[in-house]
């Protein structure tokens, strides 16, 4: 079933999201926070949150959800208006519910928004992994359960074996990767389709993504968030820079025509950076 995508701006936040079936509303722009740590991963949450970022995306394996925690804190936006995922590292399996209340402690939270197995363990769905996050959700510790770099075979797997769809597939996404049986297949099954690694797939002095941006008056990177936006798959760019921060998140005033959305789909399988 495909899911409803809701674009219109939101009037508390004015951003657009993606219901999931259990855990509410996600944000379709988020923060990634790979490789910061320390002052510098609180100072980019603060300064996201600030500009109207509601949605963070952390891991244990990150080692800043600690962090991400006080920043929301700090921030004094209230806890309940701010999606949170992390991810359950593969060497953590048999150990999954103590290392969601290692997270939890860590960020200072009595549940995330969405609770990730960050690739597939051993290369394998493993579903007594999967079981273990539906528990998890159960229980009420994560609003939303979901996997990462999992193959479509591999969702099926949990889904023949526990008649429950991850919610969400967070995946290596940019034009450069665009693929539309993958959005395809995702949709088939109701899972969010979830990009990472916008920029770092892209070339952003690409003559189209220039071209495009010039047409609306936006940088590349910001064609490059919006193209996601466009096709409903969330986007997680990551920035310690403030200006960066602010100008990924400066997208809901344009919107790609479907021939510019074509043009960025056809970037597909070029050289990467
Ligand atoms: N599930 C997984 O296995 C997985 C794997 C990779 C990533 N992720 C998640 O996805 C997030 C995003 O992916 P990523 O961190 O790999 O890479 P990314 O967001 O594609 O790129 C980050 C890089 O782009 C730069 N950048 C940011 N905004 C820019 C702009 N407007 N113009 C030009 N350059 C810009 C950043 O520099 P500055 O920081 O210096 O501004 C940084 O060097 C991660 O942080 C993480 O949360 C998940």
């Amino acid at each position: 079933m495909p899911r409803s995508v809701d674009r219109t701006p939101r009037p508390d936040r004015g951003q657009p999201t993606v219901a999931l079936d259990q855990g509410g509303a996600m944000p379709l722009v988020g923060l990634g926070t790979w490789q910061m740590t320390g002052a510098r991963c609180r100072t980019a949450v603060r300064s996201a949150l600030e500009v109207g970022y509601r949605h963070i995306d952390t891991a244990t394996m990150y080692r800043n959800e600690g962090e991400v925690g006080r920043a929301v804190r700090d921030s004094g936006v209230p806890r309940e208006q701010v999606f949170i995922t992390t991810k359950l590292p593969p060497g953590a399996v048999g150990r999954e519910r103590r290392t969601l209340d290692s997270s939890l402690r860590a960020l200072g939270m009595d549940h995330v928004d969405l609770w990730l197995v960050h690739w597939p363990p051993r290369g394998r769905a493993l579903v007594s992994t999967w079981e273990e996050l539906l528990a998890a959700r159960d229980r009420g510790l994560a609003r939303a359960v979901g996997v990462s770099n999992y193959r479509t075979a591999q969702l099926d797997e949990l889904i023949a074996a526990t008649g429950a769809a991850p919610q969400v597939n967070q995946i290596p996404w940019a034009p450069a990767l665009y693929d539309a049986s993958v959005v395809a297949e995702h949709r088939r099954r109701g899972v969010v389709l979830e990009g990472y690694s916008p920029f770092k797939n892209t070339d952003l002095r690409h003559p189209v993504l220039a071209e495009i941006a010039a047409r609306h008056g936006v940088t590349p990177a910001q064609v490059v968030v919006r193209w996601h936006i466009d096709h409903h798959v969330v986007v997680i760019p990551k920035s310690a820079t403030p200006e960066r921060i602010a100008a990924n998140f400066d997208v809901f005033g344009f919107s790609l025509t479907d021939e510019e959305l074509g043009r960025i789909d056809r970037l597909s399988g070029t050289r990467r950076r």
